[in-house]
Parts: C-alpha cells; sequence; structure tokens
C-alpha cells in the first residue's frame, strides 16, 4: 500500500490546487487519437471540482525541448477535458508567466484550467528550483497524478514538492497499490510476460521478476538473445551479443530460484523485415530451436502461443510487458494478439504494464477484460524493475 499522503487526506475547499497529469497523448492533425490518460486522470479532478478547489492542471506533451512550439500546446487536451467534465476548461498561454497567473487568480471554487505545455521551459526538465519555485507560487497545494511521468525528476513531477504541501491523486494510488500487490503479495501462481524489442531494455525487470514469479514468460525481439544464450540458431533474429552472457546468467538463476522460464518453442520467421511495416510479409513457422541463417524471427509461432495461453489459464497474478512479435504488422500481431485474449480470459489479476502491450489490449478491445492497465510505460517498467520513482518519493508521507 503506499504509505502517501492522498488528496482526500487534506482540505481542497476554496483552495488553489495545482495537479500535475500525464496529458502526455498522441495528437495527430490536432486530434487525440487516444484519450486514456485523460480519463485516467478524471477522477482526481472531479474529486476536487466536487469538493470545491480551484483546480489548476498541467503537463508535457511530447518533447518540444524547453521552446515554446506550438505544434505541442496543449489545446487538444483543454477541450477534451471540457467534453468529459461538463465544463470549459481554460487554457493559459503560457506557464508560469502573466496569463498563467491571471487565469488562476479568477478562479472560482470547482473551476478548472489548465497551463501550457510544461517542457516550453528547459527548466521543467533541468528541475530547476527557481521555477518550481514559480509553479508553486501559483497554488497552495501540490497533487501528483502523473503516473506516467512518475520516473522523471523534473520541476512539475518532484521539484515543486519542496514548496507545498504535496499529496498523491487517486490514479497514482491506483497504479501503485495494484502493481505494488502484485510485486510484493500476490495471489500463487504468479505469471510475468516479457516481449518488445531489446534486452537491454529490461534486464533489470527481468532480474526483479526472477525472485517474485513462479512462471517468466519471455517473447518478442528480446527472446532471441535468449535462444543464442541456450546455444541455438536464430539466423538474422535482432540479437544483442553483449547480453548473450548475462540470458545464459538468467536462465541459471531461474533454474536455481525454481522459476520455470519459457521461451519460444516455434517462431514465425521471414527472410526480410517488413518495409512498410505494416506491408505485405512473406512468413512461415519454424522450430526456435534452428531458426534458418537466411530468416529472422518476427513473432512466435502457434505452439508457443498455446504453451504460453496455457501458462496463463493456470496462473492467479498476471503481468505482462512488451509484445511478442512484429504487431503493428496483420500477419506478425498474431503472438501479441494471443497473449492479449489470454489474459482476457483469464479469471487471475491481470495487469497490463503501459506502452505497446496497453495499446495493443485497448486496439483489441479486451480493455474491460484486464483488471489494470498502466498509463505508465517507462514508468510501469521502472516500477516493475523495483526502483523508487522520484515523483512518488517527493510527496508527504502520511
Ligand atoms: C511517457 O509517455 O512515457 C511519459 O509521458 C513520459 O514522457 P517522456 O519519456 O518524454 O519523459
Amino acid at each position: 500500500m503506499l504509505n502517501k499522503k492522498s488528496i482526500t487526506d487534506i482540505d481542497v475547499a476554496g483552495k488553489k490546487v495545482l495537479v500535475r497529469c500525464d496529458f502526455n497523448v498522441p495528437v495527430k492533425d490536432g486530434v487525440i487519437t487516444d484519450d486514456n490518460r485523460i480519463v485516467g486522470a478524471l477522477p482526481t479532478i472531479r474529486y476536487l471540482v466536487d469538493h470545491n478547489a480551484r483546480v489548476i492542471l498541467c503537463s508535457h506533451l511530447g518533447r518540444p525541448k524547453g521552446t515554446f512550439n506550438l505544434k505541442y500546446t496543449l489545446a487538444p487536451v483543454a477541450e477534451k477535458l471540457g467534453e468529459y467534465l461538463g465544463k470549459k476548461v481554460e487554457l493559459a498561454s503560457d506557464v508560469i508567466g502573466e496569463d498563467a497567473h491571471a487565469k488562476a487568480a479568477s478562479l472560482k471554487d470547482g473551476d478548472v484550467m489548465l497551463l501550457e505545455n510544461v517542457r516550453f521551459h528547459a527548466e521543467e526538465e533541468a528541475n530547476d528550483p527557481e521555477f518550481s519555485k514559480a509553479l508553486a507560487s501559483l497554488a497552495e497545494i501540490y497533487v501528483n497524478d502523473a503516473f506516467g511521468t512518475a520516473h522523471r525528476a523534473h520541476a512539475s513531477t518532484a521539484g515543486v514538492a519542496d514548496y507545498l504541501p504535496a499529496v498523491c491523486g487517486f490514479l497514482i494510488q491506483k497504479e501503485i497499490d495494484v502493481m505494488g500487490k502484485a510485486l510484493d503479495d500476490p495471489d500463487r501462481p504468479f505469471v510475468a510476460i516479457l516481449g518488445g524489442a531489446k534486452v537491454a531494455d529490461k534486464l533489470s525487470v527481468i532480474e526483479n521478476l526472477l525472485s517474485k514469479v513462479d512462471i517468466l514468460i519471455i517473447g518478442g525481439g528480446m527472446a532471441y538473445t535468449f535462444l543464442a544464450a541456450q546455444g541455438k540458431k536464430t539466423g538474422t533474429s535482432l540479437l544483442d551479443e553483449s547480453k548473450i552472457e548475462y540470458c545464459a546468467d538468467m536462465l541459471k538463476k531461474a533454474e536455481e530460484k525454481g522459476v520455470k522460464l519459457l521461451l519460444p518453442v516455434d517462431t514465425v520467421v521471414s527472410p526480410v523485415f517488413p518495409e512498410p511495416i505494416d506491408g505485405p510479409v512473406e512468413v512461415e513457422t519454424v522450430c526456435s530451436c534452428c531458426i534458418p541463417d537466411d530468416k529472422m524471427g518476427l513473432d512466435i509461432g502457434e505452439k508457443t502461443r498455446e504453451l504460453f495461453a496455457n501458462a496463463v489459464k493456470g496462473a492467479k497474478t498476471v503481468v505482462w510487458n512488451g509484445p511478442m512479435g512484429v504487431f503493428e504488422n496483420p500477419t506478425l500481431a498474431k503472438g501479441t494478439i494471443a497473449v492479449a485474449q489470454a489474459l482476457a480470459d483469464s479469471d487471475a489479476v491481470t495487469i497490463v504494464g503501459g506502452g505497446d502491450s496497453a495499446a495493443a489490449v485497448q486496439q483489441l478491445g479486451f480493455a474491460s477484460k484486464i483488471t489494470h492497465i498502466s498509463t505508465g510505460g517507462g514508468a510501469s517498467l521502472e516500477f516493475l524493475e523495483g526502483k523508487q520513482l522520484p515523483g512518488i518519493t517527493c510527496l508527504n508521507d502520511k
């Protein structure tokens, strides 16, 4: 359980409350294409509105690198929030400037406004104390509900907590409670499924999970380095030579700890990587023990899909992070779909850790059948690694 004060522990009525959200949503031609992060922030915002706070929201969007660039404006977010809340959400034309102060000063109880993109200032990512202080001067209370950005020690996610009473919102609370319980006190059997392209991105996650799970499933691009560590032929598949020894070490550790480590037994291969990524591709399925020299593995095969689904069937807790293949291509998405389907069919506590796997579950329409889909990509990965998240450690203890 998260041992930090939350918005229910303080009196917010009539107070100006600065709320850091993660509204870093995909925007195409001014239209938000996935608003899950906005939906995730609504319970906190609604609570504050219902309790007569004067709500000042802030967030980053994209990586404008410290310059004021309207390509990264939060205007589409202000509009979407207005639709969900059924009230106008004023967007300040700056972050800590005149307009932000004027709009904050004219807020009435229950009003909501949004500051422009905090990353229009380089001081945000530098966690500059003066910038943190300037942000804090807009409000009387700081609420962090930006789970997706909680792994960044930036001014609006951490620095500002030095200058105001600092508590968490409902989204951070939910993310930490659900994922924390899975890691610290899971109903067993506990199965973790890891995928994605590179082993290098998941080194600490693999190591941390090996001391917690009963079964560790590895698919996606990272599986080939594990197969190579077992002395198998991986053809032209993605391979991280420098991590073969690490993978061999993890295979040994799994054995020592009595963790069942499942790798692909059959692989969907092609002579080339599809170009464009969702274009036609010529495939065949081969045994994962001997991928031909001129072929690359791009998805898990049918037997592996069954093997992984069966492991999920027997589980009481499942955590999944990372696709099983090149899921952007319909021919190579079957492995990722099979894992998503297995989680959707399961009665276990199922947790999808952000990023591509979260997008896959949403797109396939399985979201309502999953216990928890994290709004964090990098943040949920760092949480699974067992790391402290600066956006959470900075908050006031209970
Ligand atoms: C994310 O999308 O993972 C968060 O919003 C953090 O964004 P960043 O990687 O640009 O810091």
